[in-house]
């Protein structure tokens, strides 16, 4: 391993191990016993913000010597080479996965496009024999779920899906704290999860904002958070009863445009957004979007908005757990309430991310047991992206430490059982009865 390598390694365990998570620091294959890893030739398919700063940048500076750039793929010939230029790399662009594949040779691809094109290039690459990771969500509806799992299936071949949430120190410490035992049995959960008037309202400004780009937040954002209550609990998802409307956004305001550039009602508008002062969105997107039509200032009014931006549900798990769980996407704060109720305690979760209000913590974690005494968990603010979970996922991927097994990487199953637990409460709210996993598909049993 080289030195490079060896201070991207203790940045990971910095990261993770301030005094109160010291113990939750992923652990470390021996150092003296890892062989120089080969160069892998490296793709990605979908070319926006997320690729550049996520799975762009980041491995450019931290895993030079463990990746090359093999090439880049986008449907927009104009933000697949603005990309490049913002990526600074030298490797061949392209706007066809076949021939980015056949000329630029990758064995490894990241999948970072509008969430319903992730299926089918997750099985191209597959097919291809490609290592594949793609973001969350794996995919947006059970036909989707299933031809991933055959293509996965027929190959030999694994997914990696990043659900970057898990490897936020605050989250596997939770994980840890359920797994202790420490609360007892977990009998039921109270998860809510708000988005604020600039996050949540930036899915209604995009293909997010269309059932059929994003599967609605049920399945775009609250995968995230059913991928970590499946994990804490290691359980799966059996039956979801839910109900949804479309309350704020869409139909519901009093005027519309395209998008903010082009509106005339900005000054009375609550949610004007002005992309031209952000000069990186404006070259990615504003200056590409005579391409495809894709504004990224879309209006949050359009009457085309066809998902929801209040949600609730139950949720009952394997393991005879229920969650009531709610989202909502137009709230003055971001952040979530979380509580595991045990049968011999209750962990109880507050984190603020945004507020109009100071907090001196961004995340309060209590463990109090029945009879006991209440225990402040010691959660300390960890910067970067999603609370330190960008940078750890990414280090585990690249650099394969050898971790607990509760701390693997997400594998197809979690992925599909994330994605399934969304699309069960979309058609829930739509058929308005409960709807059983097992109805949408077979999923594996665990391996
Ligand atoms: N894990 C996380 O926390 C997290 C955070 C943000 C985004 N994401 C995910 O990352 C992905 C990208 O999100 P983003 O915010 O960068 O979106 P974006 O809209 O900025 O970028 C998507 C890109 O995909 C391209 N694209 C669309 N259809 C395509 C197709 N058929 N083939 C090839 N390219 C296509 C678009 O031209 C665009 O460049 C999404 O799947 C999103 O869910 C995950």
């Amino acid at each position: 391993m080289t030195d490079s390598n060896r201070v991207s390694r203790r940045d990971f365990v910095k990261t993770a191990g301030s005094a109160a998570v010291a113990s939750l620091v992923l652990k470390e294959t021996s150092l003296a016993t890892v062989a120089a890893p080969a160069k892998r030739r490296y793709a990605i398919v979908g070319t926006g913000e997320r690729s550049i700063g996520m799975w762009g940048r980041p491995l450019i500076q931290d895993y030079k010597d463990l990746l090359e750039f093999a090439g880049l793929c986008d449907i927009n010939p104009k933000r697949v080479a603005v990309a490049k230029k913002m990526l600074g790399v030298d490797c061949p662009t392209f706007t066809d996965f076949d021939q980015m594949c056949d000329q630029a040779k990758p064995d490894l691809l990241m999948v970072t496009t509008v969430d319903g094109f992730h299926s089918n290039y997750i099985a191209r690459g597959l097919d291809r024999g490609l290592d594949v990771m793609v973001e969350k969500p794996m995919v947006i509806d059970e036909k989707q779920c299933q031809e991933v799992l055959d293509a996965e299936g027929r190959n030999k071949k694994k997914i990696v899906v990043a659900h970057n949430y898990r490897y936020a120190p605050k989250h596997q410490k939770i994980k840890e704290i359920i797994m202790s035992g420490a609360i007892g049995r977990v009998i039921s959960v109270d998860f809510s999860w708000y988005l604020d008037v600039s996050h949540g309202a930036d899915y209604f400004r995009r293909w997010h904002r269309l059932k059929s780009k994003g599967g609605s937040l049920w399945v775009h954002k609250a995968s995230h958070h059913f991928d970590l209550i499946n994990w804490w609990l290691d359980a799966d998802p059996v039956e979801i009863s839910a109900q949804a409307g479309l309350e704020v956004y869409g139909r519901n305001g009093g005027f519309r445009s395209t998008h903010c550039r082009a509106c005339p009602h900005t000054s009375n508008c609550r949610f004007f957004y002005d992309m031209t002062k952000n000069a990186s969105r404006m070259a990615l997107y504003a200056g590409c979007e005579d391409a495809d039509g894709y504004h990224r200032d879309g209006c949050v009014f359009r009457e085309d908005i066809d998902i929801y931006d209040t949600m609730s549900a139950v949720v009952k798990y394997s393991t005879g757990v229920n969650m009531s769980y709610s989202l909502n996407a137009f709230m003055p704060i971001e952040g979530y309430r979380l509580a595991f109720n045990g049968e011999k305690g209750r962990l109880e979760v507050r984190d603020y991310e945004r507020q109009p209000w100071p907090v001196e913590q961004q995340t309060e974690m209590y463990l109090t047991r029945s009879f006991g005494q209440r225990e402040k968990i010691d959660i300390p603010d960890i910067a970067g992206g999603h609370s330190g979970g960008d940078k750890r996922i990414r280090d585990l991927i690249f650099m394969k430490g050898e971790v607990p097994l509760h701390m693997r990487l997400p594998d197809s199953r979690a992925g599909a059982l994330s994605c399934l637990t969304g699309i069960a409460a979309r058609r829930s709210a739509e058929l308005k009865r409960p709807v059983k996993i097992s109805e949408l598909m077979r999923v594996p049993a665990k391996a």
